[in-house]
């Protein structure tokens, strides 16, 4: 079946998901990455990769980490960058997506960084703009995240070095999580010797078992010799009805405290995508702790998607 995120080449021409990726292209990505990384150390942290190009941000959902640091990306690539107040177009006025888009391409853009609250909206754009115009998702309803997978692959592969010997552990709302899923493929194309999933049984989407993920309901169980722990958020905007008890009951069964914690390996790294509910999904003692990777997932967000956006345009040092 055709990759819609590959032209006919098999080059990443959109990057919309880590589904359906293959391991070469991935870590290329996270391969290019790595050479934006040593940037962010030099006086003038600019390379004339995208100039001339305009990178179009489009969050439909809000923002704080992706927002800002594909702004950083793109900058640092040297592209124009513009960010579109969606409270204050004309989305508001009832103009679809697509006009939006189409309006925004006779401005000559080139790339569309997007975040929706509908699953499939980057697709959907990405069907209908022409062949020189690449798209990214920066988030799509509870589907895929892929540029927060592959940071967060980037992170593991950091600090872990080599895939094939890691347990990875996902932690809490997994059912909301479009962080999970873009994580869970991307851990499997890359190797990963074991990946579980732990939560209430209420959090745990069906298919885990047949994506060959690990299911535990107890974090004494799933937590014990993994090498890296991946928390997730409370989705609460995304949650219909009550799903659980109580905040501080699930902070009691799952939040990640000091004494979860030592049921890992003892150099077991602590992630988060954020934002973090302190108290609910994680102590503050483990997510200022020496153990958390949090803000490094953050700083390496910004060459990752460096990377995406210079490889989506057929652009190389
Ligand atoms: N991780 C993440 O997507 O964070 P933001 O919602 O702040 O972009």
């Amino acid at each position: 079946m055709h990759n819609p995120q590959l032209n006919r080449h098999g080059e990443l021409t959109h990057l919309l998901s880590t589904e359906g990726l293959p391991k070469d292209i991935l870590t290329h990505i996270l391969d290019t990455a790595q050479t934006f990384v040593p940037l962010a150390e030099r006086e003038v942290k600019k390379v004339p990769l995208l100039r001339g190009k305009s990178v179009f941000n489009l969050f439909f959902e809000n923002s704080t980490r992706t927002r800002t640091t594909f702004e950083i990306a793109a900058k640092r690539l040297s592209a124009d960058v513009f960010n579109l107040n969606i409270n204050a177009s004309s989305a508001s006025k009832g103009e679809s997506l697509l006009d939006t888009i189409s309006n925004l391409t006779a401005m000559q853009a080139d790339i569309f960084v997007v975040r929706h609250e509908a699953s499939g909206a980057p697709y959907l754009i990405a069907q209908h703009v022409e062949p020189h115009i690449h798209v990214v998702n920066a988030g799509d309803g509870r589907h895929a995240h892929p540029t927060q997978g592959l940071l967060d692959m980037y992170t593991i592969r950091h600090f872990k070095k080599d895939f094939s010997n890691l347990t990875v552990a996902i932690v809490g709302d997994i059912l909301h999580s479009r962080v999970a899923r873009s994580d869970i493929h991307a851990l499997t194309t890359l190797g990963a010797a074991e990946i579980r999933a732990i939560a209430p049984l209420t959090l745990l989407p069906g298919g885990l078992e047949q994506m060959g993920v690990r299911v535990f309901t107890d974090m004494e169980q799933g937590l014990k010799d993994v090498d890296v722990i991946i928390m997730l958020r409370l989705q609460n905007e995304r949650m219909k009805g009550a799903l659980l008890p109580s905040a501080q009951e699930y902070f009691k069964h799952y939040g990640l405290t000091r004494e979860k914690l030592a049921y890992a390996k003892p150099d077991a790294i602590v992630m988060h995508p954020g934002p973090m509910n302190r108290g609910v999904e994680i102590d503050s003692s483990v997510a200022d702790g020496n153990q958390a990777v949090i803000l490094n997932q953050v700083n390496f967000g910004i060459a990752v998607r460096m990377a995406v956006m210079s490889i989506v345009a057929g652009a190389s040092l």
